[in-house]
């Protein structure tokens, strides 16, 4: 009786385990962008784990970027909604869903070319207010283990000293990433991060979101098909605003319908 007694417990436990990591992290439902009659989006939903990536692909011009924005509270849809976990945030400004663990990582522009690598990552764990706060208390204050290690990781830990402006366009990306992951997100959000890399880096950048994708969830628009086969669990291929296909990799690049719409013309595959 006791032994059954425990064997129950053990599967309650396991059922709950299960039951956290399947519900969504992030549901999006029908959502739709209007521009006057223009269609932008149109009754898009998805569905987004906790961990892994999801890639959204398509042509220029097919909603991407919009979806985007309408998810992460840059633009008000004009129907739909945005559950992120577990709360309807569609109303939402984006700074209130960055506090609760959304992060849309926004280009290099985002990081200080005068500040070092070591102290834009200071920057970024946000004990400064600004960078006069930074340079007056630097001395006493370390990076902290998840620092350090992402830093180790992408090899910038040999750079941290240099000026962010010297570093080359791979490394500002990785250290953009480095930085957006410090902020310990929920919900990783990538609009073209392989745009304008060298050839050489975009394996680093490649390994560092699949490394993100074991601690948060990874949303990523991409045209490079390699690093979207290479990344994502689940493709959702957009076209005209529209849902067109869903599925892995392999589903959807062998989709007539998604073969027509792009992978046959314009993606940099
Ligand atoms: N503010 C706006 N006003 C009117 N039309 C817009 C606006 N923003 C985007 N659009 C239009 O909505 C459509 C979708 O644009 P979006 O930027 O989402 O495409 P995308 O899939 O990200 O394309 P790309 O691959 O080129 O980045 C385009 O036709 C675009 O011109
Ligand atoms: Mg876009």
């Amino acid at each position: 009786m006791s032994a059954m007694n425990t064997s129950d417990k053990t599967s309650v436990a396991v059922n709950t385990a299960t039951d956290d990591r399947l519900s969504p992290l992030l549901f999006v439902e029908g959502l739709t962008v209007r521009y006057g009659d223009f269609h932008a989006l149109k009754d898009v939903s998805l569905s987004l784990a906790p961990y892994g990536t999801h890639a959204v692909i398509g042509p220029n011009g097919a909603g991407k970027s919009t979806l985007f924005n309408a998810i992460s509270g840059f633009v008000k849809p004009t129907a739909g909604r945005v559950v992120f976990s577990g709360t309807d945030v569609t109303a939402w400004r984006p700074d209130r869903l960055a506090r609760s663990g959304l992060a849309r990582s926004f280009q290099i522009s985002a990081i200080f070319p005068d500040l070092s690598v070591e102290d834009n990552l200071r920057m970024a764990l946000g004990r400064h207010a600004d960078k006069a706060s930074l340079m007056s208390s630097r001395r006493a204050i370390g990076l902290g283990e998840e620092a350090a290690r992402l830093l180790s990781e992408t090899g910038l830990d040999l750079r941290r000293k240099e000026r962010a402006a010297d570093l080359s366009y791979g490394q500002k990306r990785l250290l953009e990433l480095v930085t957006t992951l410090l902020l310990d997100p929920r919900l990783l959000m990538l609009d073209e991060p392989m745009a304008g890399l060298a050839r050489e880096d975009i394996p680093e950048v490649t390994s560092l979101i699949a490394k993100a994708a074991g601690r948060c969830s990874v949303l990523l628009v991409e045209h490079n098909l390699h690093v979207v086969e290479r990344l994502a669990q689940e493709v959702t291929v957009l076209a005209g605003g529209c849902l067109l296909s869903r599925g892995t990799y392999g589903e959807v690049a062998s989709d007539p319908r998604v073969r027509e719409a792009y992978i046959g013309g314009s993606a940099s595959d």
